[in-house]
């Protein structure tokens, strides 16, 4: 038996993390943990997604009598259970419901931090076998301990997250989270139910091949976006053009392949809708973070994404992220 071989779990790695810091609390070790979790439960439930009526519509009732909650919603509740019953969450805000929710608790309202996440990105694809995610993003309260947090806790610009990352259900699934420090990537090993480490210190290449975005709204986006797809389409392209199209229809998906192969992925405003479907603060900020720590770019077409100021929960942004080479050939067409 090779005793040096070392398999190191999600929660060895973050309390590894935390002994590096004297001061630290453990308070975001254990937000991961309750985040991986929530994660192996949504898991379990989106794997036999094809066996069970989890698919039907929320509201209606299950041959048991049960009522049905889609997966979407299931998820967001695993998500908010996990991190109201920790110690390291104030509240959420979730893409699945219409206000923040303070937890409102004697423990809750001492801790820390501040959770937003997307529960199922792309659940459009579930009932297709497609893969699908988790999007979450962590800041600290910003508002004094010992009350219930408040809109401004959430409302933080995304260059303030502690934090960022998302869990890709997929032919595997898999865990990737950042810090400042670097993001990594751990898959789950159904045999000992533990997510694993097995992308250390995730790069992301500085050029790629693989562009993403949905061609059936071509003629509805501006001319610059229209301009680089052209050229993304393009022979004499000094990089190995012409380049791949991916797109899924699950972001979390396509901004995950393209972040292991180098990639763009863009989901530009079109003349119905300005700011595109994305939104900032579910999908746009905890993406745009992760791909800045592995060296890419994301930006609205305007300026840093990180840097845009929210006004509200639910507001919308168009998003351009992915691989620094191409996100700098994106800007030239502007
Ligand atoms: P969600 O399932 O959380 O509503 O998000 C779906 C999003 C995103 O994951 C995906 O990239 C995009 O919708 C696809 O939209 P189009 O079908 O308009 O391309
Ligand atoms: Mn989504
Ligand atoms: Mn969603």
């Amino acid at each position: 038996m090779n005793v040096d071989h070392k398999v190191q779990t999600l929660d060895e790695f973050t309390i590894q993390q935390m002994r590096d810091f004297p001061h630290a609390t453990g308070e975001l070790s254990s937000l991961l943990r309750d985040i991986g979790l929530a994660a192996k439960r949504v898991n379990v439930e989106v794997n036999k997604a094809g066996l069970v009526d989890i698919l039907g519509d929320a509201g209606t009732v299950n041959v048991q009598g049960e009522d049905v909650k889609k997966l979407d919603i299931y998820a967001n509740n695993q998500f908010m259970g996990v991190l109201k019953h920790g110690i390291s969450c104030g509240g959420i805000a979730s893409e699945e419901l219409d206000d923040f929710f303070p937890f409102d608790d004697p423990v809750s309202n001492n801790s820390k931090y501040v959770c937003l996440f997307d529960p199922l990105d792309g659940s459009g694809n579930i009932d297709t076998n497609v893969s699908i995610g988790t999007i979450f993003s962590v800041y600290r309260r910003v508002t004094p301990k010992g009350a219930p947090v408040q809109e401004i806790d959430f409302l933080q610009p995304g260059r303030d997250q502690v934090a960022a990352g998302y869990i890709v259900y997929g032919s595997s699934t898999m865990l990737v989270y950042a810090t400042r420090r670097g993001v990594n990537g751990f898959t789950l090993d159904p045999s000992i139910g533990e997510f694993t480490m097995s992308h250390p210190t995730i790069r992301t290449p500085e050029f790629g091949r693989i562009y993403s975005v949905n061609h059936g709204n071509f003629f509805q986006y501006e001319e610059p976006v229209k301009r680089y797809i052209t050229n993304c389409q393009k022979k004499d392209k000094t990089n190995g053009g012409p380049y791949t199209q991916r797109y899924i229809g699950s972001m979390v998906a396509d901004v995950h392949r393209n972040l292991i192969k180098g990639g763009i992925f863009m989901y530009p405003g079109t003349l119905e809708k300005p700011k595109g479907k994305l939104r900032l603060l579910y999908e746009c900020n905890p993406c745009a973070f992760i791909l800045e720590v592995a060296g890419g770019k994301a930006t609205d077409g305007k300026q840093r994404i990180l840097d845009v100021q929210p006004t509200e929960l639910h507001q919308r942004s168009p998003l351009f992220i992915g691989s620094k080479g191409m996100m700098e050939e994106l800007e030239g067409c502007f």
